[in-house]
Protein backbone atom coordinates (compact mmCIF):
# COMPACT_ATOMS: atom_id res chain seq x y z
CA UNK A 1 0.00 0.00 0.00
CA UNK A 2 1.47 3.46 -1.32
CA UNK A 3 1.39 5.89 2.43
CA UNK A 4 0.78 9.26 2.61
CA UNK A 5 4.23 11.00 3.32
CA UNK A 6 2.63 11.63 6.96
CA UNK A 7 1.45 7.77 7.87
CA UNK A 8 5.28 7.18 6.21
CA UNK A 9 6.44 9.38 8.91
CA UNK A 10 4.23 7.56 11.60
CA UNK A 11 5.06 4.32 10.40
CA UNK A 12 8.94 5.12 10.74
CA UNK A 13 8.60 6.58 14.44
CA UNK A 14 6.62 3.29 15.39
CA UNK A 15 9.43 1.32 14.19
CA UNK A 16 11.57 3.10 15.36
CA UNK A 17 10.32 3.29 19.05
CA UNK A 18 11.68 0.31 21.43
CA UNK A 19 8.15 0.01 22.78
CA UNK A 20 7.70 -2.71 26.04
CA UNK A 21 5.90 -5.40 24.78
CA UNK A 22 2.85 -4.79 27.02
CA UNK A 23 2.21 -1.45 25.70
CA UNK A 24 -1.18 -1.53 24.13
CA UNK A 25 -1.48 -0.55 20.75
CA UNK A 26 -3.01 2.80 21.06
CA UNK A 27 0.30 3.77 23.70
CA UNK A 28 2.56 2.95 20.92
CA UNK A 29 0.70 5.14 18.32
CA UNK A 30 -0.02 8.03 20.64
CA UNK A 31 3.93 7.81 21.50
CA UNK A 32 5.11 7.77 17.97
CA UNK A 33 2.79 11.37 16.99
CA UNK A 34 3.75 12.63 20.39
CA UNK A 35 7.60 11.93 19.38
CA UNK A 36 7.40 13.51 16.31
CA UNK A 37 5.61 16.83 17.58
CA UNK A 38 8.34 17.03 20.12
CA UNK A 39 11.03 16.54 17.34
CA UNK A 40 9.40 18.67 14.86
CA UNK A 41 9.09 16.40 12.33
CA UNK A 42 5.67 17.40 12.89
CA UNK A 43 5.33 21.04 13.09
CA UNK A 44 2.96 22.87 14.99
CA UNK A 45 0.06 23.84 13.20
CA UNK A 46 0.09 20.41 10.76
CA UNK A 47 -3.17 18.66 10.16
CA UNK A 48 -3.21 15.25 11.25
CA UNK A 49 -5.34 13.08 9.27
CA UNK A 50 -8.65 11.71 10.29
CA UNK A 51 -8.66 8.98 12.71
CA UNK A 52 -9.79 6.67 9.75
CA UNK A 53 -7.43 7.68 7.37
CA UNK A 54 -4.83 7.08 9.93
CA UNK A 55 -6.26 3.88 10.77
CA UNK A 56 -6.22 2.68 7.33
CA UNK A 57 -3.14 3.41 6.16
CA UNK A 58 -1.51 1.94 9.15
CA UNK A 59 -3.45 -0.78 8.96
CA UNK A 60 -4.57 -0.26 12.81
CA UNK A 61 -8.22 -0.50 14.47
CA UNK A 62 -9.81 3.26 14.42
CA UNK A 63 -10.50 3.00 18.23
CA UNK A 64 -6.94 2.72 18.47
CA UNK A 65 -5.87 5.84 16.62
CA UNK A 66 -9.39 7.84 18.19
CA UNK A 67 -7.86 6.89 21.94
CA UNK A 68 -4.34 8.23 20.54
CA UNK A 69 -5.65 11.19 19.32
CA UNK A 70 -7.85 11.68 22.75
CA UNK A 71 -4.86 11.61 24.40
CA UNK A 72 -2.50 13.69 22.44
CA UNK A 73 -5.20 16.33 22.88
CA UNK A 74 -5.88 16.10 26.54
CA UNK A 75 -2.26 16.67 27.00
CA UNK A 76 -2.54 19.75 24.91
CA UNK A 77 0.03 18.01 22.03
CA UNK A 78 -2.55 18.50 19.66
CA UNK A 79 -5.96 20.32 19.27
CA UNK A 80 -8.99 19.53 17.10
CA UNK A 81 -11.17 21.89 15.96
CA UNK A 82 -15.00 20.54 15.15
CA UNK A 83 -15.62 20.32 11.63
CA UNK A 84 -12.41 21.10 10.29
CA UNK A 85 -9.55 18.43 11.48
CA UNK A 86 -6.96 17.67 14.19
CA UNK A 87 -4.04 19.98 14.38
CA UNK A 88 -0.52 19.90 16.30
CA UNK A 89 -0.99 22.64 18.54
CA UNK A 90 0.89 26.05 18.70
CA UNK A 91 2.88 25.11 21.56
CA UNK A 92 4.31 22.64 23.47
CA UNK A 93 2.73 21.46 26.83
CA UNK A 94 4.92 20.58 30.49
CA UNK A 95 7.92 21.48 29.91
CA UNK A 96 8.37 22.26 26.18
CA UNK A 97 6.58 25.45 26.15
CA UNK A 98 9.01 27.92 27.74
CA UNK A 99 11.45 27.18 24.70
CA UNK A 100 10.07 29.11 22.40
CA UNK A 101 12.35 28.42 19.39
CA UNK A 102 11.32 24.50 19.38
CA UNK A 103 7.84 25.47 17.90
CA UNK A 104 6.93 28.08 15.85
CA UNK A 105 3.85 29.90 15.73
CA UNK A 106 1.27 28.71 12.92
CA UNK A 107 -1.88 28.96 11.39
CA UNK A 108 -4.60 27.76 13.06
CA UNK A 109 -6.04 28.77 15.84
CA UNK A 110 -5.73 26.79 19.21
CA UNK A 111 -8.79 26.24 21.09
CA UNK A 112 -7.49 23.44 23.12
CA UNK A 113 -7.48 24.53 26.93
CA UNK A 114 -4.77 22.18 27.58
CA UNK A 115 -2.36 24.70 26.39
CA UNK A 116 -2.83 26.81 29.19
CA UNK A 117 -3.35 24.23 31.78
CA UNK A 118 -0.70 24.10 34.71
CA UNK A 119 1.30 20.85 34.97
CA UNK A 120 -1.29 19.72 37.64
CA UNK A 121 -4.16 20.60 35.23
CA UNK A 122 -2.99 18.45 32.39
CA UNK A 123 -1.83 16.07 33.87
CA UNK A 124 -5.07 15.64 35.95
CA UNK A 125 -7.21 16.06 32.88
CA UNK A 126 -4.62 13.22 31.02
CA UNK A 127 -6.30 10.11 29.87
CA UNK A 128 -8.42 9.69 32.73
CA UNK A 129 -11.28 12.17 34.49
CA UNK A 130 -14.61 13.32 32.69
CA UNK A 131 -16.05 11.23 29.70
CA UNK A 132 -18.32 12.77 27.56
CA UNK A 133 -19.74 9.49 27.42
CA UNK A 134 -23.66 8.72 27.30
CA UNK A 135 -24.88 7.47 30.21
CA UNK A 136 -25.32 3.77 28.56
CA UNK A 137 -25.70 0.28 29.99
CA UNK A 138 -23.10 -0.89 32.10
CA UNK A 139 -22.16 2.32 32.97
CA UNK A 140 -20.93 2.85 36.45
CA UNK A 141 -23.19 6.03 37.21
CA UNK A 142 -26.52 5.27 36.27
CA UNK A 143 -29.16 7.67 35.25
CA UNK A 144 -31.74 8.20 38.26
CA UNK A 145 -33.08 5.09 38.71
CA UNK A 146 -36.68 6.51 38.97
CA UNK A 147 -38.02 3.10 38.73
CA UNK A 148 -36.72 2.11 41.83
CA UNK A 149 -36.39 5.52 44.01
CA UNK A 150 -39.31 6.54 46.37
CA UNK A 151 -39.63 9.81 44.12
CA UNK A 152 -43.20 10.86 45.52
CA UNK A 153 -41.77 10.37 49.02
CA UNK A 154 -39.04 12.38 48.40
CA UNK A 155 -41.37 15.19 47.15
CA UNK A 156 -43.17 15.09 50.07
CA UNK A 157 -40.51 15.33 52.67
CA UNK A 158 -38.91 18.16 50.63
CA UNK A 159 -42.28 19.44 51.29
CA UNK A 160 -42.63 18.99 54.24
CA UNK A 161 -39.49 20.74 55.31
CA UNK A 162 -39.93 23.75 53.04
CA UNK A 163 -42.98 24.37 54.70
CA UNK A 164 -41.42 24.87 58.17
CA UNK A 165 -40.11 28.11 57.07
CA UNK A 166 -37.19 27.97 59.20
CA UNK A 167 -35.46 30.64 58.20
CA UNK A 168 -32.08 28.82 59.41
CA UNK A 169 -32.50 26.72 56.71
CA UNK A 170 -31.78 29.95 54.54
CA UNK A 171 -28.09 30.24 55.98
CA UNK A 172 -25.05 29.12 55.11
CA UNK A 173 -24.05 25.76 56.92
CA UNK A 174 -21.49 26.51 59.87
CA UNK A 175 -21.69 23.44 61.96
CA UNK A 176 -20.35 20.61 59.31
CA UNK A 177 -23.68 19.89 58.63
CA UNK A 178 -27.11 20.03 59.61
CA UNK A 179 -26.98 18.24 63.30
CA UNK A 180 -30.54 15.95 63.01
CA UNK A 181 -28.57 14.95 59.15
CA UNK A 182 -25.54 13.74 61.18
CA UNK A 183 -26.91 12.08 64.29
CA UNK A 184 -29.26 10.39 61.17
CA UNK A 185 -25.94 9.00 59.48
CA UNK A 186 -24.28 7.99 63.06
CA UNK A 187 -27.32 5.92 63.83
CA UNK A 188 -27.43 4.21 60.75
CA UNK A 189 -23.48 3.79 60.52
CA UNK A 190 -23.30 2.53 64.29
CA UNK A 191 -25.96 0.05 63.34
CA UNK A 192 -25.14 -0.98 59.80
CA UNK A 193 -21.20 -0.44 59.18
CA UNK A 194 -20.06 -1.15 63.41
CA UNK A 195 -18.75 2.55 62.80
CA UNK A 196 -18.03 4.00 66.22
CA UNK A 197 -18.94 7.21 66.85
CA UNK A 198 -21.01 10.17 67.70
CA UNK A 199 -23.01 12.75 66.05
CA UNK A 200 -20.42 15.46 66.81
CA UNK A 201 -17.64 13.39 64.82
CA UNK A 202 -19.31 13.29 61.38
CA UNK A 203 -18.98 16.36 58.86
CA UNK A 204 -21.44 16.70 55.71
CA UNK A 205 -19.55 17.10 52.78
CA UNK A 206 -20.38 17.43 48.85
CA UNK A 207 -19.17 14.40 47.45
CA UNK A 208 -16.25 12.19 48.58
CA UNK A 209 -13.67 14.36 46.26
CA UNK A 210 -14.73 17.09 48.74
CA UNK A 211 -14.21 15.04 51.48
CA UNK A 212 -10.72 14.09 50.38
CA UNK A 213 -9.93 17.50 48.96
CA UNK A 214 -10.46 18.50 52.57
CA UNK A 215 -8.47 15.63 54.12
CA UNK A 216 -5.25 16.60 51.54
CA UNK A 217 -6.04 20.25 52.78
CA UNK A 218 -5.68 19.79 56.55
CA UNK A 219 -3.42 17.13 56.64
CA UNK A 220 -1.01 16.38 54.67
CA UNK A 221 1.69 19.00 53.08
CA UNK A 222 3.33 19.24 49.64
CA UNK A 223 4.82 16.08 48.90
CA UNK A 224 3.73 14.01 51.64
CA UNK A 225 3.04 10.23 50.33
CA UNK A 226 -0.26 8.81 49.83
CA UNK A 227 -0.56 5.03 49.16
CA UNK A 228 -3.62 4.46 47.04
CA UNK A 229 -4.71 1.01 45.95
CA UNK A 230 -3.61 0.02 41.90
CA UNK A 231 -5.92 -0.37 40.25
CA UNK A 232 -7.75 2.60 41.95
CA UNK A 233 -10.51 5.10 41.67
CA UNK A 234 -9.03 7.94 40.30
CA UNK A 235 -11.83 10.41 41.84
CA UNK A 236 -9.75 9.62 44.88
CA UNK A 237 -5.91 10.18 43.90
CA UNK A 238 -6.57 13.10 41.58
CA UNK A 239 -8.08 14.90 45.04
CA UNK A 240 -4.78 14.23 46.48
CA UNK A 241 -2.51 14.66 43.52
CA UNK A 242 -3.82 17.94 42.82
CA UNK A 243 -3.27 18.90 46.67
CA UNK A 244 0.73 17.81 45.73
CA UNK A 245 0.95 15.03 47.66
CA UNK A 246 3.05 12.46 46.01
CA UNK A 247 1.26 9.44 44.90
CA UNK A 248 2.12 5.98 45.66
CA UNK A 249 0.47 3.01 44.05
CA UNK A 250 0.09 -0.47 45.80
CA UNK A 251 -0.53 -3.44 44.56
CA UNK A 252 -4.11 -5.06 45.10
CA UNK A 253 -4.43 -8.53 45.29
CA UNK A 254 -7.73 -10.57 46.28
CA UNK A 255 -6.80 -9.76 50.03
CA UNK A 256 -6.93 -6.06 48.78
CA UNK A 257 -4.01 -3.14 49.11
CA UNK A 258 -1.01 -5.16 49.46
CA UNK A 259 2.27 -3.52 50.00
CA UNK A 260 5.21 -4.69 49.33
CA UNK A 261 8.75 -4.89 51.05
CA UNK A 262 10.00 -2.22 49.13
CA UNK A 263 6.66 -0.35 49.80
CA UNK A 264 6.96 -0.96 53.80
CA UNK A 265 10.91 0.56 53.35
CA UNK A 266 9.99 3.67 51.51
CA UNK A 267 9.25 6.67 53.00
CA UNK A 268 5.99 6.26 54.80
CA UNK A 269 3.08 7.27 53.63
CA UNK A 270 1.20 10.50 55.66
CA UNK A 271 -2.19 8.48 54.07
CA UNK A 272 -4.05 5.28 53.02
CA UNK A 273 -6.78 5.07 50.82
CA UNK A 274 -8.75 2.28 50.59
CA UNK A 275 -11.90 0.62 49.61
CA UNK A 276 -12.35 -2.43 51.89
CA UNK A 277 -15.62 -3.15 51.94
CA UNK A 278 -15.50 -3.65 47.78
CA UNK A 279 -11.86 -2.42 46.55
CA UNK A 280 -12.97 -0.17 43.29
CA UNK A 281 -12.45 -1.07 40.76
CA UNK A 282 -11.41 -5.26 41.12
CA UNK A 283 -14.09 -6.05 43.90
CA UNK A 284 -11.81 -7.89 46.39
CA UNK A 285 -12.64 -7.49 49.66
CA UNK A 286 -10.00 -6.64 52.25
CA UNK A 287 -9.40 -9.45 54.87
CA UNK A 288 -9.88 -8.84 58.34
CA UNK A 289 -5.74 -10.16 58.48
CA UNK A 290 -4.78 -7.39 55.90
CA UNK A 291 -7.14 -4.97 57.95
CA UNK A 292 -5.34 -5.65 60.99
CA UNK A 293 -2.32 -4.96 59.56
CA UNK A 294 -2.64 -1.98 57.52
CA UNK A 295 -4.69 -0.69 61.11
CA UNK A 296 -1.49 -1.44 63.03
CA UNK A 297 1.26 -0.28 59.98
CA UNK A 298 -0.64 3.03 60.05
CA UNK A 299 -0.08 3.33 63.53
CA UNK A 300 3.06 2.67 63.73
CA UNK A 301 4.34 5.09 60.98
CA UNK A 302 1.59 7.59 61.81
CA UNK A 303 -0.46 7.54 58.63
CA UNK A 304 -4.00 8.45 58.35
CA UNK A 305 -6.05 5.79 57.02
CA UNK A 306 -9.04 6.93 54.60
CA UNK A 307 -11.52 4.44 54.12
CA UNK A 308 -13.79 5.22 51.31
CA UNK A 309 -16.50 3.15 51.82
CA UNK A 310 -18.65 3.95 48.62
CA UNK A 311 -20.74 1.55 48.29
CA UNK A 312 -20.92 -0.80 51.25
CA UNK A 313 -24.98 -0.97 51.37
CA UNK A 314 -24.63 -3.15 48.42
CA UNK A 315 -24.32 -6.56 50.22
CA UNK A 316 -26.43 -9.13 48.61
CA UNK A 317 -25.05 -11.97 51.07
CA UNK A 318 -23.15 -13.19 54.13
CA UNK A 319 -22.20 -10.19 56.87
CA UNK A 320 -19.99 -7.68 55.69
CA UNK A 321 -16.72 -7.29 57.44
CA UNK A 322 -16.76 -4.43 59.90
CA UNK A 323 -14.96 -0.79 58.66
CA UNK A 324 -12.00 -0.35 59.56
CA UNK A 325 -12.40 2.52 61.37
CA UNK A 326 -14.59 0.02 63.97
CA UNK A 327 -12.06 -1.96 64.27
CA UNK A 328 -9.52 0.47 64.92
CA UNK A 329 -11.58 2.43 66.97
CA UNK A 330 -12.18 -1.05 68.91
CA UNK A 331 -8.56 -1.21 69.60
CA UNK A 332 -8.26 2.11 70.50
CA UNK A 333 -6.30 3.04 67.39
CA UNK A 334 -7.68 6.93 66.31
CA UNK A 335 -6.01 6.82 62.68
CA UNK A 336 -8.95 6.40 60.72
CA UNK A 337 -11.28 8.91 58.72
CA UNK A 338 -14.17 6.99 57.53
CA UNK A 339 -15.83 8.30 53.95
CA UNK A 340 -19.62 7.42 52.49
CA UNK A 341 -21.58 9.34 50.28
CA UNK A 342 -25.31 9.03 49.52
CA UNK A 343 -24.41 9.12 45.63
CA UNK A 344 -25.66 5.62 45.41
CA UNK A 345 -28.39 4.90 47.70
CA UNK A 346 -30.32 8.31 47.11
CA UNK A 347 -28.83 9.43 43.70
CA UNK A 348 -25.68 10.98 42.17
CA UNK A 349 -26.38 14.68 41.55
CA UNK A 350 -27.82 15.02 44.96
CA UNK A 351 -23.53 16.20 46.02
CA UNK A 352 -24.14 14.95 49.81
CA UNK A 353 -22.02 12.67 51.53
CA UNK A 354 -20.20 12.41 54.77
CA UNK A 355 -16.96 12.08 56.62
CA UNK A 356 -16.52 11.13 60.05
CA UNK A 357 -13.45 12.12 61.94
CA UNK A 358 -11.51 10.82 64.69
CA UNK A 359 -12.39 13.46 68.06
CA UNK A 360 -9.77 15.97 68.23
CA UNK A 361 -9.69 16.61 64.34
CA UNK A 362 -13.80 17.85 64.65
CA UNK A 363 -12.60 21.55 65.76
CA UNK A 364 -10.18 22.05 62.76
CA UNK A 365 -12.02 20.28 59.88
CA UNK A 366 -15.61 22.52 60.84
CA UNK A 367 -13.49 25.87 60.49
CA UNK A 368 -11.74 24.70 57.31
CA UNK A 369 -15.07 23.40 55.89
CA UNK A 370 -17.06 26.81 56.22
CA UNK A 371 -13.51 28.55 55.02
CA UNK A 372 -12.55 26.91 51.85
CA UNK A 373 -15.96 25.68 50.61
CA UNK A 374 -19.03 27.61 52.42
CA UNK A 375 -21.21 24.65 52.99
CA UNK A 376 -25.14 25.10 52.35
CA UNK A 377 -28.17 23.18 50.91
CA UNK A 378 -29.65 23.16 54.02
CA UNK A 379 -33.07 22.25 52.90
CA UNK A 380 -31.79 19.18 51.53
CA UNK A 381 -29.84 18.18 53.73
CA UNK A 382 -33.00 18.77 56.47
CA UNK A 383 -35.33 16.73 53.81
CA UNK A 384 -32.70 13.88 53.61
CA UNK A 385 -32.19 13.50 57.40
CA UNK A 386 -36.58 13.44 57.51
CA UNK A 387 -36.48 11.01 55.16
CA UNK A 388 -34.22 9.15 57.02
CA UNK A 389 -35.87 9.36 59.95
CA UNK A 390 -39.25 8.46 59.02
CA UNK A 391 -37.44 5.09 57.91
CA UNK A 392 -37.82 5.77 54.34
CA UNK A 393 -33.98 5.17 53.58
CA UNK A 394 -34.22 1.35 55.39
CA UNK A 395 -36.65 0.42 52.81
CA UNK A 396 -35.15 2.12 49.86
CA UNK A 397 -31.87 0.26 50.02
CA UNK A 398 -33.60 -3.09 50.99
CA UNK A 399 -35.54 -2.57 47.45
CA UNK A 400 -32.15 -1.31 45.83
CA UNK A 401 -30.33 -4.16 47.17
CA UNK A 402 -33.10 -6.34 45.80
CA UNK A 403 -33.23 -5.24 42.40
CA UNK A 404 -29.53 -5.05 42.28
CA UNK A 405 -29.46 -8.47 43.21
CA UNK A 406 -31.63 -9.39 40.64
CA UNK A 407 -29.67 -7.71 37.92
CA UNK A 408 -26.41 -9.28 38.79
CA UNK A 409 -27.79 -12.84 38.95
CA UNK A 410 -29.40 -12.37 35.93
CA UNK A 411 -26.55 -10.66 33.68
CA UNK A 412 -24.43 -13.36 34.97
CA UNK A 413 -26.14 -16.17 33.60
CA UNK A 414 -25.98 -14.41 30.10
CA UNK A 415 -22.44 -14.32 30.54
CA UNK A 416 -22.07 -17.89 31.57
CA UNK A 417 -23.79 -18.91 28.95
CA UNK A 418 -22.24 -16.95 26.15
CA UNK A 419 -19.12 -17.39 27.44
CA UNK A 420 -18.74 -20.73 29.71
CA UNK A 421 -15.40 -21.57 30.79
CA UNK A 422 -13.61 -18.90 28.37
CA UNK A 423 -13.42 -16.19 30.93
CA UNK A 424 -12.34 -15.67 34.88
CA UNK A 425 -15.35 -13.08 36.31
CA UNK A 426 -14.19 -11.79 39.36
CA UNK A 427 -17.85 -12.09 41.08
CA UNK A 428 -17.96 -10.75 44.63
CA UNK A 429 -21.48 -10.52 46.41
CA UNK A 430 -21.41 -6.90 46.69
CA UNK A 431 -21.04 -3.11 44.82
CA UNK A 432 -22.84 -2.41 41.75
CA UNK A 433 -19.75 -3.81 39.28
CA UNK A 434 -18.01 -7.01 38.80
CA UNK A 435 -14.72 -7.47 36.93
CA UNK A 436 -14.33 -9.57 33.73
CA UNK A 437 -10.53 -10.54 33.46
CA UNK A 438 -9.19 -10.99 29.85
CA UNK A 439 -5.93 -12.74 29.11
CA UNK A 440 -2.95 -10.02 28.78
CA UNK A 441 -2.70 -10.09 25.08
CA UNK A 442 -6.52 -8.60 24.65
CA UNK A 443 -6.08 -4.68 24.54
CA UNK A 444 -8.72 -4.19 26.60
CA UNK A 445 -9.04 -0.53 25.92
CA UNK A 446 -9.92 -1.32 22.53
CA UNK A 447 -12.64 -3.86 23.60
CA UNK A 448 -14.36 -1.25 25.39
CA UNK A 449 -14.09 1.75 22.79
CA UNK A 450 -16.00 -1.12 20.32
CA UNK A 451 -18.25 -2.17 23.10
CA UNK A 452 -18.93 1.99 23.75
CA UNK A 453 -19.50 1.99 20.09
CA UNK A 454 -21.97 -1.07 20.49
CA UNK A 455 -24.06 1.57 22.73
CA UNK A 456 -22.52 -0.20 25.88
CA UNK A 457 -20.18 1.52 28.06
CA UNK A 458 -17.91 -1.11 29.70
CA UNK A 459 -14.72 0.34 31.28
CA UNK A 460 -11.37 -1.27 30.31
CA UNK A 461 -9.46 -2.62 33.62
CA UNK A 462 -6.03 -1.46 32.31
CA UNK A 463 -7.48 2.25 32.49
CA UNK A 464 -7.45 2.47 36.38
CA UNK A 465 -3.99 1.28 36.73
CA UNK A 466 -1.18 4.26 37.69
CA UNK A 467 1.43 3.05 35.42
CA UNK A 468 2.44 -0.07 33.63
CA UNK A 469 -0.71 -1.91 33.16
CA UNK A 470 -0.92 -4.94 34.94
CA UNK A 471 -3.96 -7.00 34.24
CA UNK A 472 -6.53 -6.75 31.17
CA UNK A 473 -9.99 -6.92 32.04
CA UNK A 474 -13.81 -4.78 31.30
CA UNK A 475 -15.64 -3.38 34.42
CA UNK A 476 -19.36 -3.72 34.47
CA UNK A 477 -21.88 -1.92 35.79
CA UNK A 478 -25.12 -4.24 36.28
CA UNK A 479 -26.93 -1.49 38.78
CA UNK A 480 -28.14 0.91 36.07
CA UNK A 481 -29.47 -1.28 33.13
CA UNK A 482 -33.22 -1.57 33.17
CA UNK A 483 -33.86 -5.84 34.11
CA UNK A 484 -35.76 -5.85 30.68
CA UNK A 485 -32.51 -4.77 28.56
CA UNK A 486 -29.95 -7.31 30.84
CA UNK A 487 -30.84 -9.79 28.53
CA UNK A 488 -30.24 -8.62 24.66
CA UNK A 489 -27.20 -5.98 26.18
CA UNK A 490 -25.46 -9.01 28.23
CA UNK A 491 -25.89 -11.34 24.82
CA UNK A 492 -24.27 -8.08 22.69
CA UNK A 493 -21.38 -7.99 25.64
CA UNK A 494 -20.89 -11.23 25.01
CA UNK A 495 -20.83 -12.01 21.86
CA UNK A 496 -18.35 -8.84 21.72
CA UNK A 497 -16.03 -10.10 24.25
CA UNK A 498 -15.96 -13.17 22.40
CA UNK A 499 -14.72 -12.00 18.78
CA UNK A 500 -11.56 -10.53 20.95
CA UNK A 501 -10.82 -14.12 22.59
CA UNK A 502 -11.27 -16.26 19.50
C1 LIG B 1 -14.59 4.50 44.95
C2 LIG B 1 -15.59 5.60 44.94
N1 LIG B 1 -15.66 6.42 45.97
C3 LIG B 1 -16.58 7.41 46.01
C4 LIG B 1 -17.47 7.61 44.99
C5 LIG B 1 -18.56 8.64 45.10
O1 LIG B 1 -18.10 9.88 45.11
P1 LIG B 1 -19.08 11.12 45.37
O2 LIG B 1 -19.55 11.04 46.77
O3 LIG B 1 -18.14 12.26 45.14
O4 LIG B 1 -20.19 11.05 44.39
C6 LIG B 1 -17.41 6.81 43.87
C7 LIG B 1 -18.31 7.05 42.74
O5 LIG B 1 -18.28 6.43 41.73
C8 LIG B 1 -16.46 5.76 43.85
O6 LIG B 1 -16.40 4.94 42.81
Amino acid sequence: MRRTPLAELLQNELERQDFHPRLPGYKRVYEAIRSAIVNRRLPAGSKLPSSRDLAHELDASRNMIVAAYDQLQAEGYVCSQTGSGTYVADALPDGFSEDSTLVKRAAPKSKGSALVLSKRGARLTQEKGVENYEVQPFALRGKMDLLNFPIKTWQRVQNQVWRREDIQLYDYDSDGGYFPLKKAVADYLRVSRGVSLSPEQVLITAGTQQSIDLISRMLADQNDVAWVENPCYWGAWSSMYANDLSIRPINVDHDGMNPSAADLNSLPPKFIYVTPSHQYPTGAVMSLARRKQLIEYAQRVGAWLLEDDYDSEFRYSGRPIASLQGLATEAGIDRVLYMGTFSKVIYPGIKLSYLVLPEPLIGAFKTALYDLYRPGQLHLQAALAEFIEQGHFTTHIRRLRQAYAQRRTLLLAVLEKNLAGKIQQVVVDAGLLFLIRLPPHIDDLALAAECQAQGLSVRALSRYYIGPTEARGLVVGFAYVDTNDLVDCGQRLGLLIKSVLS
